[in-house]
């Protein structure tokens, strides 16, 4: 569902899925058009998470609508430097992985810039010709883009001048720690790359940027509404006369069109958008809701809603009562009392409750104090846990119990050759140059099962019962690469078993869609389409679906439509359910942009959120964790 269209060029979406479903529609439709008048189509490719979607897609139209790729001619934007092609991280690998193996394009019309040339000269060389390249096939027709969140396009980092052509770049620090997600760590990632330059970028006929997830909203909003400068280079495509914006819902969320509407123009005053803007009226003015004035509305451009409601003190009143209603200590609803203003409803007491947790610890990073809770008032609590995790542990660590577990069985006098072989064999991979090996099978599923052990520890403590555990390892996940497959009919048919199964009266999930991986978004996808197929299911009207954020990003005050306080006390706990959790502890694989380990980062989150109601003139609480209702009858 395509949820606004501010006059073009930006085009806001729910789900990332549509869009990059548009876009790649886009691509497949300059390919035909082009075929018809027998030309070429010239391509500009990116990699990264953003366009993983659209070439998922494109693969599908070629597979299923013969979509040919016979009249492409496509041009990468760059490539790390050094990089050998067959690297794992590398960008030709990208490619070939997500698009190039899978559609019938001829090898000699694809070019991505080379990460093996040695010296200054041949680089430079090399760039030049790149852009030759590209001017000699007429230019690129279309050009897709991600932005990093140093505002980079390409590898254009800040700095980068409105002039630039292909060269060899220094990386900014704040992409090569994003780049830890693939490199399992900064040190390993490459300080220089190769990149198109900002004109060649800008002497593109169509350009599309594209951008997902909570975690871009603020550099989205800079290159929109910033000034144009090199410090943010994607400004820079403000002044293209085809350029079109292509943003999921989180990720236009600081765009004034989406935060402040009323200021930008007259808009239909729902019960949501009233409660946006009072929570915003108060952040700028520093105060609670209950003490804002006629004078406060009209001086801050919310002289509409004043007119339309009549008086600061009735949507005062109505803001503050809806907020306060959000505030409940019983998760599951309070059996025996008067529902009606609660978020979820008194019967049927105990309820059957399925926590879906993308990875083995995100249940109690991101409502650990809301599960200790359920436990404690009753209800039937499941987890499951949708990927194995295994990527994510480091080798050292997996091997340390490999050498324990040898040492052990020698000590009690246990021959276990198979063990020792074992043991041997990741010793002798951890001391092998790794580039283009794989990891032993036997050391992922050792990594594996180290977490689904910390799983159930972490749940042991929590109270929950150890058959309600469910492992469910969905095969998107299981490529024993940071790159997955994208989500399949097995996966989707998994989840809809298991929910069959358990019939839940309620569902809480991860709706964040920031981690370094895309893994939440395709575990999201997978329950969204489970439950649109299974949603005429007599059980279903029974049911409701929450979702929550934590690891990552929380969400915003207006949105919440649940807020659990945790005591100090609960805190502690829910630390200690984290601290389960040892091969993430003390420094994880994949950070993404916040340095902080996940139990500090969850705590400050939630607490900030008690902060926030606080402010807001509600009680005063040590954390709050909050959720967001998922309407899946009425989507
Ligand atoms: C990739 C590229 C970069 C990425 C950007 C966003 O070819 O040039 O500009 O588009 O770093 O990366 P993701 O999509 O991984 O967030």
């Amino acid at each position: 569902m395509e949820k606004t269209s501010i006059e073009s060029p930006i085009e806001i979406f729910e789900h990332s899925l549509e869009a990059s479903k548009k876009i790649a529609s886009r691509i497949a439709q300059l390919i035909i058009a082009k075929k018809e008048v027998g030309q070429m189509a010239v391509l500009g490719l990116a990699t990264g998470s953003s366009p993983i979607e659209v070439y998922n897609e494109l693969v599908r139209m070629h597979r299923e609508e013969a979509l040919s790729f016979q009249n492409v001619i496509t041009f990468n934007l760059d490539e790390y430097f050094p990089m050998a092609p067959d690297r794992e991280q590398s960008y030709h690998r990208f490619m070939n992985e997500y698009l190039f193996d899978h559609v019938d394009i001829l090898p000699e019309n694809i070019h991505i810039p080379d990460g093996t040339l040695t010296s200054v000269e041949s680089v430079n060389k090399y760039c030049q010709a790149y852009e030759e390249k590209i001017d000699e096939v007429g230019g690129i027709d279309l050009q897709i883009l991600g932005i990093g969140r140093t505002g980079h396009i390409g590898f254009n980092e800040p700095g980068s001048t409105l002039e630039s052509i292909t060269r060899l770049v220094t990386l900014d620090n704040k992409t090569r720690v994003d780049a830890t997600k693939d490199f399992f760590g900064k040190h390993n990632v490459p300080k220089n790359a190769v990149t198109m330059g900002i004109s060649t970028i800008l002497k593109s006929k169509q350009v599309v940027l594209m951008a997902w997830g909570e975690g871009k909203a603020e550099i989205v909003e800079r290159a929109i509404n910033g000034h144009m400068s090199s410090q943010v280079p994607a400004t820079f495509l403000q002044n293209h006369m085809n350029v079109t914006y292509y943003f999921d819902m989180p990720a236009a969320s600081e765009l004034a069109q989406v935060k402040t509407p009323w200021l930008l123009d007259s808009i239909t005053w729902d019960a949501l958008m009233v409660r946006k803007a009072v929570v915003w009226l108060c952040e700028i003015l520093g105060k609670p809701i209950l003490t804002l004035t006629n004078e406060d509305y009209n001086e801050n451009g919310l002289s509409e809603l004043l007119t339309k409601r009549d008086s600061a003190y009735k949507i005062n009143i109505e803001v503050f009562n809806q907020l306060q209603h959000t505030i409940t200590g019983w998760p599951g609803g309070k059996p025996n009392a008067d529902d009606s203003q609660r978020p979820e409803r008194n019967t049927p007491f105990p309820k059957r409750t399925l926590i879906f947790s993308p990875h083995p610890d995100d249940d109690v990073i991101s409502m650990g104090g809301t599960l200790l809770r359920l436990v404690e008032q009753g209800h039937e609590v499941h987890v499951a846990y949708q990927v194995s995790g295994n990527i994510a542990v480091f080798d050292e660590y997996a091997y340390n119990y490999l050498d324990f577990m040898c040492d052990y069985n020698q000590m009690i006098d246990v021959k276990n050759e198979k063990l020792i072989a074992l043991r041997d064999e990741v010793r002798d991979y951890m001391q092998s140059d790794q580039s283009g090996n794989k990891a032993p099978d036997a050391l992922r599923e050792l990594k594996g099962q180290l977490r689904k052990n910390e799983a159930k520890a972490a749940c042991r403590y929590c109270g929950v019962d150890e058959k309600n555990l469910h492992f469910m390892n969905l095969p998107f996940y299981e490529t024993g690469e940071v790159k997955k497959k994208p989500l399949g009919e097995e996966d989707i048919q998994l989840t809809m078993e298991l929910l069959q199964e358990q019939q839940p009266h309620q569902v809480f999930l991860a709706g964040d869609l920031s981690d370094p991986h895309g893994t939440h978004r395709v575990c999201l996808e997978a329950i969204f389409e489970a439950m649109r197929r299974l949603k005429n299911e007599a059980w279903t009207d029974n049911c409701k679906v929450w979702m929550y954020r934590g690891a990552w990003q929380e969400w915003d005050i207006a949105d919440i439509e649940m807020a659990v306080p945790i005591s100090p006390e609960e805190l502690m706990k829910k630390r200690q359910a984290i601290f389960r959790h040892q091969s993430q502890k003390d420094g994880v694989a994949f950070p993404g942009s916040d340095a902080r380990e996940f139990w500090q980062r969850a705590e400050d989150r939630n607490r900030h959120t008690a902060r926030q109601y606080d402010k807001l003139g509600m009680a005063q609480y040590e954390a709050m964790e909050a959720f967001v209702e998922w309407d899946f009858k009425n989507e």
